[in-house]
C-alpha cells in the first residue's frame, strides 16, 4: 500500500519523494516538524511512520494539501462530490479573464472557475480537498508543475488541430501529456481523486498544519514550549528557482488575485547562510535535526555541504553531513552547469 500512497502527491519542484527512504531513517521520536512541506512528500512519509506532524510552508498550494491530506483522517472525496462542482454556480470567471488561452483551454477553465466557486461552498477539510483535487488536475501533466509551456498547443487544440499537434510533438511522453489534456475533464478528475481517496488513513495522531513563515513557526512553537523530536528542514537552495515565481499561476487562483505576495526568497537569496544560522539557532530547541540541501558544484551559487554543516555545528556541535546519491532535473536549478555533477546531501544530528 506504502507506495501507491505517494501518487497522491503534485509534481513538484524540489520534492523529496524520490528520496524518502533515505532521508526518514533518521527522524527520531514521535513528533516531526515539517517546516518548508512543499508538495508535503515528507510530512506523507513521517504519518505513514506512525508520527505526529507540525507542517508549515509560507504557500497556501503547501496548506491545502496539508489540510486535505495529512490531517485529515478519515474524510473521502466522493464522486458525488466531483460531479457537484460541475453543477453551475455563479462565479468570477478568473481563470477564464486571465488564463485562456495562455494557460488553459477555454473548456478547462469554465469548469475549473465553477469548481473552485463550488469547493469554496463546502466545509473544511473537504474544501480543501477539492481545492487540491482542481490543484493536481491543473498541475498534473506540466514538467514539476511548471506554466512556461501552453499556448501553442491550446491554440492549435480550439482550431481543432489535434492529430496535426501530437504528429509534431517530437517526445512521445509530451504527445501522451497532450492526448490526456483533451480527456474529458470529469473523467480525469475522478482518476486523481481515487489517488487523493488512497492517501487518507488515520495513524492515531492528530496532525497540525500551519501556513506559515519558518521563522515566526519556530518562534511560536519554542515559545508555546511544545515538545518536537525531529525538525526537517527543506528550505529552497540558494540560486535556484523562487517558488512563487514557478507557481505563481497556481498561486493566483488559489487566492482569487493577480497581485498575490509570498515572502518566500531567504533561502535563495546571497545571504542565505545568515538567513540559516538564524533558522538553526532559533530551532535549537529540538534535539534533532535533518537537514536537506542540494549542490551543483559547476555553479557558484549554491552552497557545499562543508559550509552548512559549518553553520549547523554551531548549534549542534555533534552535527554530520551525508552525502546522497540524486540527480536534480534541470530545472530546479537556475544557470547551472552539467545536471550530473549535482547532488543532494543531508546533515543530521543523530
Ligand atoms: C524545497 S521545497 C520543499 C520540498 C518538500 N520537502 C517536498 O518534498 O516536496 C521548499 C518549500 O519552502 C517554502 N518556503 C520558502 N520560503 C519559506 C519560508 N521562509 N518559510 C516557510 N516556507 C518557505 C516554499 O514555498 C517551498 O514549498
Amino acid at each position: 500500500m506504502a507506495s501507491k500512497i505517494y501518487q497522491v502527491l503534485m509534481p513538484f519542484l524540489g520534492s523529496k519523494s524520490k528520496l524518502l527512504d533515505s532521508i526518514s531513517p533518521y527522524f527520531r521520536g514521535n513528533v516531526l516538524l515539517d517546516l518548508f512541506m512543499g508538495s508535503g512528500a515528507v510530512s506523507l512519509r513521517g504519518k505513514v511512520m506512525g508520527m505526529k506532524i507540525i507542517g508549515g510552508d509560507v504557500a497556501r498550494r503547501s496548506k491545502i494539501f496539508g489540510i486535505a491530506v495529512i490531517a485529515n483522517n478519515n474524510v473521502r472525496i466522493s464522486e458525488e462530490d466531483v460531479a457537484s462542482l460541475f453543477v453551475p454556480l455563479e462565479n468570477n470567471g478568473f481563470i477564464q479573464k486571465n488564463f485562456v488561452p495562455e494557460i488553459f483551454l477555454p473548456e478547462t477553465a469554465k469548469v475549473l472557475d465553477n469548481g473552485f466557486a463550488r469547493a469554496k461552498q463546502y466545509e473544511s477539510p473537504k474544501r480543501e480537498q477539492l481545492e487540491y483535487l482542481l490543484s493536481k488536475f491543473i498541475l498534473s501533466g506540466r514538467q514539476f508543475g511548471g506554466f512556461q509551456v501552453g499556448k501553442k498547443d491550446n491554440e492549435m487544440v480550439m482550431q481543432g488541430r489535434i492529430v496535426e499537434l501530437i504528429e509534431s510533438v517530437s517526445s512521445e511522453a509530451r504527445a501522451e501529456k497532450i492526448a490526456a489534456s483533451i480527456q474529458p475533464e470529469y473523467k480525469r478528475l475522478v482518476a486523481i481523486k481515487n489517488k487523493i481517496n488512497r492517501a487518507i488513513f488515520n495513524n492515531g495522531e492528530e496532525h497540525e498544519i500551519y501556513q506559515t513563515d519558518c521563522f515566526d513557526l519556530l518562534d511560536k512553537l519554542r515559545k508555546e514550549n511544545r515538545k518536537i523530536d525531529t525538525v526537517y528542514m527543506d528550505s529552497p537552495y540558494r540560486g535556484s528557482q523562487i517558488y512563487s515565481s514557478h507557481y505563481k499561476i497556481l498561486d493566483q487562483i488559489l487566492e482569487q488575485k493577480l497581485n498575490v505576495e509570498i515572502d518566500d526568497t531567504a533561502f535563495n537569496k546571497n545571504n542565505a547562510l545568515e538567513n540559516f544560522d538564524r533558522l538553526f539557532e532559533k530551532a535549537s530547541f529540538i534535539e534533532n535535526f535533518v537537514v536537506s540541501m542540494g549542490y551543483n558544484p559547476n555553479s557558484d551559487s549554491g552552497i557545499k555541504g562543508e559550509e552548512l554543516l559549518g553553520v549547523l555545528q554551531r548549534y549542534k556541535p555533534n552535527a554530520r553531513l551525508i552525502t546522497l546519491k540524486h540527480q536534480w532535473a534541470i530545472a530546479n536549478i537556475a544557470k547551472s552547469g552539467r545536471q550530473e555533477n549535482n547532488c543532494e546531501y543531508i546533515l543530521v544530528t543523530d
